[in-house]
């Protein structure tokens, strides 16, 4: 059924759930994002729990990015996926390898001239551990913590200068190895995704955002962008899982193409706090869309 699964499972699971029970006792924390990512949901959260459906069996979480939602629901059952390899090689490697990716993350420096030696390396040279590894120190030392690639897929982010990263926070990486235990995680594109999801069956789509306005900020996931061709076939995809039964809301920019383009659904505008600016610090609310079918 998931060709695509074949193509990127590439990680073996050496390190079994032993460790599991051992966890759970010694760390008592609850798990949380492990890295920063744009367009993460954590302060839209609230709003996206009053908006759950009531009961759901599979949840799916087709644009995973930092997984916000997915580590503040309980669900019991959990499709994750993106379609950024190298994100997805770092799920997982926490989720079957956590120890020796925090032996790895430890070699890790803050100091701009590493950094740059770290962020040449070729992900494709390295083995899963280390590119986990190299993914999360320049996630967490990079400006911003932007993921950026220019037109040949190559991390371009430069160096973020922070006073003291935190690039190996054990417990939290501890606790996302628990959560993240029996849950199916998949390379691929959204629409080979959400193509398992039966009748009651949740999927949350939080796609790259259509711009507001030519000007305003775009943050590229991916060398190809996600074009307005795109958002329409997206829209195609809520309306067929519509259609099959599927339970579904999608996060989106408060484009008037978007609005257009979800009219026959339910669209709850809601409050953002956004970078709105191109100076980090300069964060303003702004109104984007949270859309449903039920
Ligand atoms: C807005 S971010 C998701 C943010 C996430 N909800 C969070 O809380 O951090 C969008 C994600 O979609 C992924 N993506 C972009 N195009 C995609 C596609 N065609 N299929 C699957 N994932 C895609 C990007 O790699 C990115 O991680």
């Amino acid at each position: 059924m998931y060709r695509f699964y074949l193509q990127c499972d590439i990680m073996i699971n050496t390190v079994g759930l032993a460790f599991k029970e051992e966890y759970k006792e010694e760390n008592n924390i609850k798990a949380r994002p492990f890295l920063k990512w744009a367009g993460g949901k954590r302060q839209l959260l609230s709003e996206i729990i009053n908006s759950l459906p009531e009961d759901f069996n599979y949840y799916f979480e087709p644009f995973l990015g930092g997984g916000a939602v997915f580590f503040a629901l309980g669900a019991k059952k959990n499709i994750l996926a993106d379609s950024n390899e190298d994100l997805i090689n770092v799920y997982k490697v926490v989720q079957n390898n956590v120890e020796n990716l925090i032996h790895e993350l430890k070699k890790h420096k803050n100091e701009k001239e590493y950094y740059y030696e770290i962020r040449d390396l070729k992900p494709g040279d390295l083995s899963y551990i280390e590119r986990a590894s190299r993914f999360i120190f320049l996630n967490k030392t990079c400006y911003n913590g932007l993921y950026r690639v220019n037109s040949r897929g190559i991390f371009n982010v430069p160096f973020g200068s922070y006073k003291n990263p935190q690039i190996c926070d054990n417990e939290n990486l501890r606790a996302s190895a628990v959560k993240l235990q029996n849950v199916e995680i998949l390379c691929a594109q959204y629409d080979e995704t959400v193509r398992a999801a039966k009748k009651n069956d949740f999927v949350y789509f939080d796609p790259p955002y259509e711009p507001v306005s030519a000007s305003s900020n775009f943050v590229q996931y991916e060398k190809n962008g996600f074009t307005r061709k795109d958002q329409i076939r997206l829209h195609e995809t809520f309306s067929m899982l519509t259609k099959n039964g599927v339970k579904c809301m999608l996060s989106n920019s408060s484009a008037p193409f978007i609005k257009k383009l979800y009219k026959e659904y339910n669209i709850k505008k809601v409050q953002a706090a956004r970078f709105i600016n191109s100076a980090a610090e300069k964060r303003g609310k702004i109104e984007e869309l949270l859309i449903t079918n039920y």
